[in-house]
């Protein structure tokens, strides 16, 4: 069992081609992948997703790019899966991101930055419930 943390492969990332690459690195790094889907946001629900991010000056550009093309969500069980999600996908900004981190290896910039994950176990709840029903989170 272990915990659960919640995902996104960005559209910068999935258009590159490199969403087999970080699903790979994912499961390697010990997650199990609960639920997944591959679809697209339109921009009314990508600003709801980013809600809490309304009053930045980055929210506009941030709806904008999240809905312009097809991503993976995902719902994903570890031990201590949010902070070790985190850890794998590396600083938000990806020229401070680590060395073998998803974002240093596949992130463009801090906007484009290929990979979402969930900030805390309550968020990753809510994320994950806004992608998945009831019936799709075994
Ligand atoms: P994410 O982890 O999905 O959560 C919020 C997102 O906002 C973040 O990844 C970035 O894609 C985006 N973001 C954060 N800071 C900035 C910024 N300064 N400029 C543009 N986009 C940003």
């Amino acid at each position: 069992a272990g915990n659960r943390t919640f995902t996104m492969i960005k559209p910068d990332a999935v258009a590159d081609g490199n969403m087999g690459a970080i699903l790979k690195m994912i499961e390697d790094a010990g997650f199990k992948i609960i639920s997944m889907k591959y679809t697209r946001l339109s921009a009314d629900l990508a600003g709801k997703f980013y809600e809490v991010h309304k009053e930045r000056p980055f929210y506009g550009e941030l709806v904008e790019y999240m809905s312009s093309g097809s991503i993976v969500a995902a719902i994903l069980e570890k031990d201590n899966a949010v902070a070790d999600f985190r850890t794998l996908i590396g600083a938000t900004n990806p020229a401070e991101a680590a060395e073998g981190t998803i974002r240093k290896l596949y992130a463009k910039s801090i906007g484009e930055n290929a990979v979402h994950g969930s900030d805390s176990d309550e968020n990753a709840q809510i994320e994950g419930n806004f992608f998945f029903s009831q019936f799709e989170r075994f």
